[in-house]
């Protein structure tokens, strides 16, 4: 069974079409290269065996992807990965991704509507909910993005929804991540953002292999634990299996409808937990100072996982020593590579 992955070369979608070839089904990926490197398609035959066929286009040019779904006919399936993804630059530049993040959902429904291909599903995220002091947080919690990146996904899954009504044939399933570390366990796969990075355990990887000084730990004085940030880490396998059984959803049943799950652990780990962690699992000693807040940060947000569970049969079965083991392999093994 054929689906398509835009944005497939990119660090969520890479795991995705690992998983989704483990399981026996049939890949195409795009992806501009804007965030991703070529080279990702080579660690994916590695470890499958499977090259993916690729095109090397950018989602909103509407007559190069109706060429992929001429080329490739009967697609089941598309899985939207491709987007813009970093919270400062959307505030200082709204527009491009306003531009890019909407364009590309539209060019895709228009074009997968003239070749009838009724099955979407959606990489959203928990940046979707309003500040909520209530966890843990489920599907139906109050929505209300703060900055313009956030604002394109929940302006997404409303265009998606709406559409769907719209639509009855066709079926939408709403992914809303919590936040995914970690890397493949064949050390192929991983996250190596350009630049200095701007999440936390990028960072933390950069510190370890000395190619950053310490770590700011934005904030002590939160209403938590520790005084420390808590968010809900999820391996980025786990994610990737987690989109293998929406997928397994749709193709099982023909009328889904619409579908919105959060993909999370239901743990909450405080900055803190997540250094000492990767202290203890990797022999390393990844130097921290506090520092003010970042602007836009919340104390705590972790999801409730139980939708998921009882509707996908989806579980994280990773812990945390996991993620920060798997990170680090990849940033050492990639790091020797460049
Ligand atoms: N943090 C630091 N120092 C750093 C980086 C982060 O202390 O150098 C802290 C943050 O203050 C926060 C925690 O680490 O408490 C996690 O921060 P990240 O930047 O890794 O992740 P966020 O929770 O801010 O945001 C992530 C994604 C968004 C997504 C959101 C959904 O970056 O795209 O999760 O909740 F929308």
């Amino acid at each position: 069974m054929k689906i398509l992955l835009t944005g497939g070369l990119g660090y969520i979608g890479s795991h995705t079409a690992v998983e989704l070839i483990n399981s026996g089904y049939d890949v195409v990926i795009v992806d501009d290269l804007s965030n991703s490197k070529i080279e990702v398609l080579d660690a994916i035959n590695e470890i499958t065996g499977v090259k993916p066929k690729f095109y090397q286009i950018d989602v909103c040019d509407k007559q190069e992807l109706v060429k992929v779904f001429e080329e490739n006919s009967n697609i089941f399936a598309v899985i939207h990965f491709a987007g813009f993804k970093a919270v400062g630059e959307s505030v200082k530049q709204p527009l491009k991704y306003y531009r890019n993040n909407m364009d590309s959902t539209f060019t895709l429904l228009e074009v997968m509507e003239k070749f009838n291909v009724n099955n979407f599903i959606f990489s959203s995220s928990a940046t979707v909910y309003a500040v909520s002091e209530v966890m843990p947080i489920d599907e139906s919690f109050p929505l209300g993005a703060s900055n313009p990146y956030g604002r394109t996904k929940l302006f997404n899954e409303n265009v998606l929804i709406d559409y769907q009504k719209a639509n009855p044939d066709f079926n939408v399933i709403l992914l809303r991540y919590f936040n995914p570390i970690g890397a493949h366990e064949s050390g192929l796969l991983g996250e190596d953002p350009n630049g200095i990075p701007n999440n936390l355990m990028p960072y933390i990887c950069k510190v370890a292999v000395g190619e950053l000084d310490h770590l700011n730990i934005f904030g002590n004085d939160y209403k938590t634990k520790d005084g420390t940030g808590v968010r809900d880490y999820i391996h980025v396998v786990d994610l990737a299996v987690g989109h293998v059984k929406a997928l397994d959803k749709l193709v099982n049943n023909k009328n889904y409808g619409l579908g919105i799950f959060n993909l999370g652990t239901g743990i909450g780990y405080s900055v803190l937990d997540i250094v000492n962690t990767f202290n203890k699992v990797n022999s390393n000693l990844v130097k921290y100072e506090f520092a003010e807040r970042r602007p836009g940060d919340i104390d705590k947000m972790y999801a409730s996982p139980k939708k998921a569970e009882e509707e996908l049969g989806f579980k994280a079965t990773r812990n945390l020593e996991d993620m920060c083991k798997s990170s680090y392999e990849y940033q050492k093994n990639h790091k020797e590579k460049k």
